[in-house]
């Protein structure tokens, strides 16, 4: 069955947050996050849902969570929906789309790794030849892989406004030395693991943001990972630098609104029928690849 669900109202849980895309719930010692089908382009969270997405991105992030738990441990519970949900209609709503997650104390900072270059650290590029302050190459070019992956912080939006980039020294002055070393070198970990693994299926993950969080003082994964909401997809096929890359999920949704020449300032208008469909398919062509296709 598929329903389409912008948004969710579960009567039996206590709301904490509604992100752009995800209604986060309490459950006391865990959270419960519910991914919807909602979508946002240039930071505007759009009248039109997708259908499936929200259950497309949450098999995705669960994919790579526990691709990736040899790396880290993630706040992924041993819980099934069915313990903390007993409601059949609600149920119906949650699953597939839901993650219960045990509740860390996240941490302030975002840990974004980058192995090409675009977005934000171009623009700074293009100006000082520094990402978040890193000396680069002299070099690059728009999209240009980086001989390495970087890893550059930033501040977590609080209230809608926007994150800020910060530099390493600065990441180390809000959270100290050490676990800012430790979170430099899982994410960069994690990130060549993925990457890699997604370059043999034909996408390139440009770059990516994780969240970490303290649980009794040990380290762990949060929120979601490595879907295209945290990071830029790319097709491998038609990569060519020098220019901005199509996004592999939103480009047709970009091309539609850039067509009608929409202002980028909430609200935003209604997506076609054709640009809906055509965007559902891609998130599914993304999972496909990455968890269904040529598995080793
Ligand atoms: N295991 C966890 N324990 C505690 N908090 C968590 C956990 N996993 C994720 N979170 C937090 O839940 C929140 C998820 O919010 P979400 O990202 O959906 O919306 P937002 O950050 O308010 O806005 P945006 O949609 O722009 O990202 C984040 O603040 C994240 O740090
Ligand atoms: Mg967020």
């Amino acid at each position: 069955m598929q329903t389409v669900i912008s948004q969710t109202n579960i009567k039996s849980l206590k709301l904490l947050n509604r992100g752009k895309v995800r209604d986060i719930y309490d459950l006391g010692n865990e959270i419960l996050i519910v991914a919807t089908d909602r979508i946002s382009c240039f930071d505007v969270v759009l009248p039109t849902p997708i259908p499936e997405k929200g259950r497309i991105l949450t098999e995705m992030s669960h994919f790579w969570f526990e691709k990736t738990k040899h790396i880290i441990s993630n706040h992924i519970s041993p819980r099934r929906l069915e313990e903390v949900i007993s409601n059949p209609d609600e149920l119906a709503i949650l699953s597939g789309r839901s993650t219960i997650a045990i509740k860390a104390k996240p941490l302030p900072v975002e840990a974004i790794v980058r192995g090409y270059i675009s977005g934000s650290a171009w623009e700074e590029y293009k100006r000082y030849k520094t990402v978040c302050g890193l000396k680069m190459e002299s070099n690059l070019v728009e999209s240009s892989k980086l001989t390495e992956p970087i890893f550059t912080p930033s501040t977590k939006a609080i209230d809608g406004k926007h994150d800020e980039n910060i530099t390493y020294s600065q990441m180390e002055d809000i959270i100290g030395k050490e676990l800012a070393e430790k979170i430099r070198q899982i994410s960069k970990d994690i990130y060549i693991y993925a990457a890699n693994y997604a370059l043999d299926r034909g996408i390139i993950i440009a770059d990516t943001k994780f969240e970490f969080g303290l649980l009794d003082d040990k380290l762990m994964l949060i929120d979601e990972i490595l879907t295209p909401d945290s990071s830029r997809f790319w097709p491998k096929n038609g990569y060519e630098p020098g220019r901005p890359q199509p996004s592999f999920d939103k480009q047709f949704v970009r091309d539609y609104l850039l067509s009608i020449k929409w202002n980028k300032k909430p609200p935003a208008p209604q997506l076609p029928e054709d640009i809906v469909k055509q965007t559902t398919e891609k998130y599914k062509e993304a999972l496909k690849r990455l968890t269904k296709f040529c598995e080793p």
